[in-house]
């Protein structure tokens, strides 16, 4: 029979050798690394093997390993925060769990139960506890990664993998404040089509996004709206889930983002906004959309004076407001920032994840101590 992930089997093994903090305005993202690192291997003949956290260190592969290869590589983003008790809480952990377990099933590795993995990580988060910083914007990225890792170069299912959890101190996504970045509208790429894997976190829906970004910022943009099809649906920001706010006929305004049709993923930050929209903007003066829309609309709506405003939702920067959408024709769409750089529900949603993440509020049980 086939041992399930049990976190009642976790082993420890701390270092000898803790690494210096470093100060906090030297952290730069994904760069720095704590002391441990959790680790579970996985055999399609016994299952899951003992949870082990133990000193970070190298992996040693054989070069013909199928993650290698044929990118058999998922991962996950979520962050641990220090409140004011100094308190280490996650913020909706399962979310990633259940999105984690999708990724993996997708790619033919092996799932889990995630309240399993939860477990594992609340304990890593204690071993490392001092690394996870307090203050305002900082917290402790946490890397959930699962590979294959058969050594062989036959294409099929992993008889063998690795789930690793690393975790990394991290600031401020915009040190000052908000700082609202300039959009190219992207036609000439695509990041994700209908039947393809871009609702899933793989490593393999990355890699092919960084070149039309270097495409975009020689041409001044910060980041890429990725638009799908001739009728130039608007999906993604970068490696953000997107949002608009235009000013409808009737008076309301409307928050719109699109619907998750398989080529948009599935991010937290996105369902927590569209949650707490619906929870705390009064329905007499606010629609809440998940619904197609498309560049041109954003156009059309920004000539009529109602494009309110524009943000980026991801677990890295929470929220990032837009200022400007530009095309490779020279057309430009300009977006409100009023507010300290940012539109007001921009700030406002901001705020309200904020609070939830670092314990100043209770919401549902969003936050996990
Ligand atoms: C996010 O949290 O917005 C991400 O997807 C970032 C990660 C790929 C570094």
């Amino acid at each position: 029979t086939l041992a399930p992930l049990d976190s009642t089997k976790l082993t420890i093994e701390h270092t000898t050798t803790p690494k210096p903090k470093l100060a906090k305005e030297d952290l730069v993202f994904g760069k720095y690394f704590t002391d441990h690192m959790l680790e579970i291997e996985w055999t399609a003949s016994s299952g899951w093997s003992t949870p082990k956290i133990t000193p970070y260190h190298n992996l040693s592969l054989d070069p013909s390993t199928i993650v290698f290869h044929y990118a058999f590589e998922l991962f996950e983003g979520m962050k641990a925060y220090r409140d004011s008790n100094g308190d280490i809480r996650t913020f909706r952990g399962d979310k990633n769990m259940i999105r984690m377990n999708k990724s993996a099933e997708r790619i033919a590795l092996p799932t889990f139960d995630g309240e399993e993995l939860l477990k594992c990580i609340d304990k890593f988060l204690l071993v490392d506890r001092d690394f996870v910083p307090e203050g305002n914007g900082y917290s402790l990225y946490l890397r959930p990664t699962m590979i294959g890792t058969t050594a062989s170069l036959g294409v099929g299912v992993p008889d063998k993998a690795l789930l690793y959890v690393i975790a990394s101190p991290v600031g401020p996504y915009y040190s000052s404040g908000f700082k609202p970045v300039s959009l190219e509208a992207t036609d000439y790429a695509v990041r994700a089509w209908p039947g393809g894997v871009g609702d899933k976190k793989l490593g393999a829906n990355y890699a092919p996004c960084v070149k039309p970004q270097l495409e975009a910022a020689s041409r001044g943009y910060a980041q890429n709206l990725w638009l799908f099809g001739e009728e130039g649906y608007i999906t993604e920001v970068g490696t953000m889930n997107v949002f608009f706010v235009f000013k409808n006929q009737d008076g309301k305004r409307e928050l719109v983002t699109a619907p998750l049709d398989g080529t948009i993923l599935e991010g937290v930050t996105r369902d927590s906004i569209l949650e707490l929209a619906k929870d705390r903007l009064d329905s007499a003066e606010w629609t809440i959309s998940e619904r197609k829309y498309t560049i041109g609309e954003v156009e059309e709506r920004a000539n009529k004076g109602e494009l309110v405003e524009a943000f980026g939702a991801g677990t890295a920067a929470i929220v990032s407001p837009i200022k400007s959408i530009g095309f490779r024709d020279g057309r430009n769409i300009e977006v409100p920032v009023a507010l300290g750089n940012s539109g007001e529900l921009t700030s406002q949603v901001a705020e309200w994840i904020r609070k939830i993440q670092y314990g100043e509020e209770s919401y549902k049980n969003w936050s996990r101590v």
